[in-house]
């Protein structure tokens, strides 16, 4: 049995599909319902529906073999694991935004502040990248919020399509990381139950190429 961890919504939805066109037979994923744990025995896999963030955590621990994650997640939890796969899917990029004037300026504020749902890829970015060192305000989402109510000065945020920033008057100052869902594989699973994950791995990656051509 292959316990797969995958993030709740439309990550989930897209790492099933995936999977099928892949060859595998995921109809216990798919099941509509409130449980966490779907499996089918005759297939052998167990999908675990897990909170985004909590992904990486089941995944190193082993309490799932491999998991579907954002590299947002990843970036942000630091979990030892093996990342396998960049799905293409999920795309979106970790920026810096706040007001446009503070295009190009950005390097000019002192001791600024950074309100962030991601306190480390904000911390990495600023203190390890820039050699800067800057407030870090933690927040759990609108965090467009904070630099129009004047809690910071800019925020380390998602930008999908740009239209919560455009919509709010903000806009992107500099790219973080671009972003996108991976596979990643628990340590001891990928020897362990190397005859199940490594064909998987394989069929993925396959039918990925098929679908660039
Ligand atoms: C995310 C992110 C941005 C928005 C970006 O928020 O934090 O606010 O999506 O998408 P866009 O560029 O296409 O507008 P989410 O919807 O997850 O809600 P949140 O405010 O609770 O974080």
């Amino acid at each position: 049995m292959i316990t797969i961890a995958l993030s709740k919504g439309r990550l989930a939805e897209q790492a099933l599909d995936i999977l099928e066109a892949a060859g595998y037979d995921v109809s216990a994923g798919r099941e509509k319902s409130r449980k966490l744990i779907l499996e089918d025995e005759n297939t052998g896999l167990r999908f675990i529906m897990a909170k985004p963030a909590d992904v990486p955590t089941y995944v190193e621990y082993g309490a799932a073999d491999l998991g579907v994650v954002g590299k947002d997640t990843l970036l942000e939890e630091g979990r030892d694991l093996y990342e396998v796969i960049d799905l293409g899917f999920g795309k979106c990029r970790m920026c810096v935004a706040g007001p446009a004037e503070l295009k190009g300026k950005l390097d000019t504020i002192p001791n600024k502040r950074v309100g962030t749902k991601y306190p480390n890829i904000t911390r990495h970015y600023f203190e390890d990248v820039k050699k800067e060192s800057v407030e870090i305000i933690k927040l759990h989402g609108s965090v467009e919020l904070a630099p129009l109510i004047g809690l910071s000065e800019v925020i380390v945020d998602i930008v999908e399509s740009g239209r919560t920033l455009y919509e709010n008057g903000l806009d992107v100052i500099e790219t973080v990381a671009d972003i996108s869902a991976r596979v990643v594989v628990n340590r001891v699973s990928m020897q362990m139950k190397a005859d199940e994950i490594k064909p998987m791995i394989t069929k993925i990656r396959e039918q990925l190429a098929k679908q660039e051509v």
